[in-house]
């Protein structure tokens, strides 16, 4: 999701501006003058700004100046009056990327900001080509996908440890991808042609923990008949990830920690001190805060390895995602299964985005395998998926709102009309209001008695019916069925708004 900041002192402009914003799938946040917005700027990444000109503090010139001085690639579109139309010129000239005239209408500022962004990601797929990660694998379709912001993130903090010798723990729910950052991290970092090493402390039994680590002596226990490296002798010059760190028992922790203050350990029996050189990345799903709190976790361990942080999101909290993902994973099994799978059906892809993945990326991965198999067609569809994901689709009309994959013109081809009605309003339909004809735009403050419930409604009534028209292609009866408005409704309201389908053919 485009992170955008809507920045006016007019308070009714800003609401405005933000709703329609937030119905068109923006995260937005607002800041009420200049001095208040280049400080959110500075403080976070923001994909554009939409900002007035006159404001206290410090006005909307000033204030872009500033904002290019911190991050020359964000996008600023500004608000203006008509009488300052000499304020927006030289605005541009700062580096706006354009300025809309007020009243401002939704349809004009929505095109706007979906050009610029447009624009920009030309720029930027040409200048750096969002950053690719070496996995390190042999197999050149390995990829690390990360659309989102969430996991640009990730990708500019990848590169930055790559660089560095400090350990790195990485936090996340399972199936996230935590391995994949270990391994990122290392192959494009001056070790990778070193080993990476894995070692699982999960799936270790406790009396074998320490000899898998630091091997053995011959004879140092019944069974050690041969004498054994430990996999920190064996990573020497590479990158020992140590897996589920979580899951070490306490005994282990003492000896670990001890291990990476003095940078030499001891194998089991044997009474030589072995130096060694090797980077530590730990990862772990586990709650360290709630462990260290109730004495399974060594708080002077975690902060030893918690030196560089990294988080991973779950799966549902970056949505943007999983189109991608998807479209990788398709063409990674055409490939492995000698296959021609062209996609996902629309239903099967709106389950997908309605899913919350609680087993996350390797949730996902397994599922699209799975749907390759039994899938008789060339489309996944709905019946080859997991009854579960079926449920979201099926039955109840409890469709999310979701935006699926960028292909169609950046919009989705599902979206539901009751649970926007929902959502936005009261859900008695207020029909016998006398019916306010007049195009609802945003308008300075002098004016806002005018804006009232049913005008709004109207307004939002409106633009999602234009929005699933266009998403359908002017087709009635698809629109109907798609965005869930009895047709005899959809055709009353296209009658009311004088909405013409043709147009979207
Ligand atoms: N961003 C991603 N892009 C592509 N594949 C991913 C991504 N994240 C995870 N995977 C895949 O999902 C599976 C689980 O990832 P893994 O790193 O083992 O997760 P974790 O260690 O957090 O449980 C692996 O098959 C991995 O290749
Ligand atoms: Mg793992």
């Amino acid at each position: 999701m485009h992170k955008v900041l809507v920045v006016d002192d007019d308070k009714v402009l800003q609401e405005s501006v933000q709703k329609a914003l937030e119905y068109h799938h923006f995260n937005v946040s607002v800041a009420d003058n200049g001095r208040e917005a280049v400080d959110a700027v500075y403080r976070e990444k923001y994909d554009l700004v939409v900002m007035d000109v006159n404001m206290p503090e410090m006005d909307g010139i000033q204030a872009l100046v500033e904002m290019k001085k911190h991050d020359a690639s964000i996008i600023v579109i500004i608000l203006t009056a008509y009488s300052n139309v000499s304020d927006a010129v030289k605005a541009v000239k700062e580096g706006a990327f354009n300025y809309l005239e007020k009243p401002i209408s939704s349809e004009n500022l929505v095109a706007l900001i979906k050009r610029a962004l447009r624009a920009r990601s030309m720029v930027e797929t040409m200048a750096f080509s969002a950053p690719t990660l070496s996995l390190g694998t042999k197999n050149k379709s390995d990829q690390f996908v990360g659309e989102s912001d969430e996991m640009q993130k990730v990708f500019n903090l990848i590169s930055k440890l790559a660089k560095v010798n400090t350990p790195v723990l990485i936090r996340g729910e399972s199936g996230t991808g935590k391995e994949l950052v270990a391994k990122a991290i290392h192959f494009n970092g001056p070790r990778k042609d070193e080993k990476f090493v894995t070692i699982n402390c999960a799936a270790i039994p406790e009396n074998l923990i320490e000899s898998e680590l630091f091997g053995h002596e011959k004879g140092a226990f019944t069974g050690a008949d041969q004498r054994k490296l430990g996999k920190f002798q064996f990573a020497e010059g590479g990158t020992l990830f140590l897996d589920e760190i979580g899951d070490i028992p306490l005994s282990m922790q003492v000896k670990l920690l001890r291990v990476l203050q003095e940078k030499s350990f001891t194998p089991v029996g044997s009474n030589r001190e072995i130096p060694f050189d090797v980077r530590i990345i730990a990862a772990s799903h586990r709650p360290f805060e709630d462990m260290i709190k109730d004495g399974s976790f060594r708080e002077d361990l975690f902060y030893r390895l918690n030196v560089l942080p990294v988080y991973l999101p779950p799966l549902r909290e970056r949505l943007a995602d999983i189109p991608h993902l998807i479209s990788y994973y398709i063409n990674y099994f055409n490939d492995l299964h000698q296959l021609s799978i062209k996609g996902v059906a629309d239903d099967a892809k709106a389950g997908l985005l309605a899913y919350e993945w609680p087993g996350n990326i390797r949730e996902l991965r397994n599922t699209i395998e799975h749907a390759f198999i039994i899938e008789p067609h060339e489309y996944i569809s709905l019946a080859s998926l997991p009854e579960i994901i079926r449920r979201k689709v099926q039955g109840e009309k409890k469709q999310e709102l979701v935006a699926l994959d960028e292909s169609e013109e950046t919009e989705s081809s599902i979206i539901d009309y009751q649970s926007i009605q929902n959502s936005v309003f009261d859900k008695e339909p207020d029909e016998d209001k006398p019916q306010i004809d007049h195009k609802f735009s945003f308008s300075s403050s002098e004016e806002h008695e005018k804006l009232d419930f049913q005008q709004a409604k109207d307004f939002f009534e409106k633009e999602f019916i234009i929005h699933a028209l266009k998403t359908n292609r002017g087709k009635i009866n698809q629109t109907a069925l798609k965005a869930n408005i009895p047709k005899k409704t959809l055709l009353r309201k296209i009658e009311k708004y004088g909405i013409t389908p043709k147009d979207f053919y």
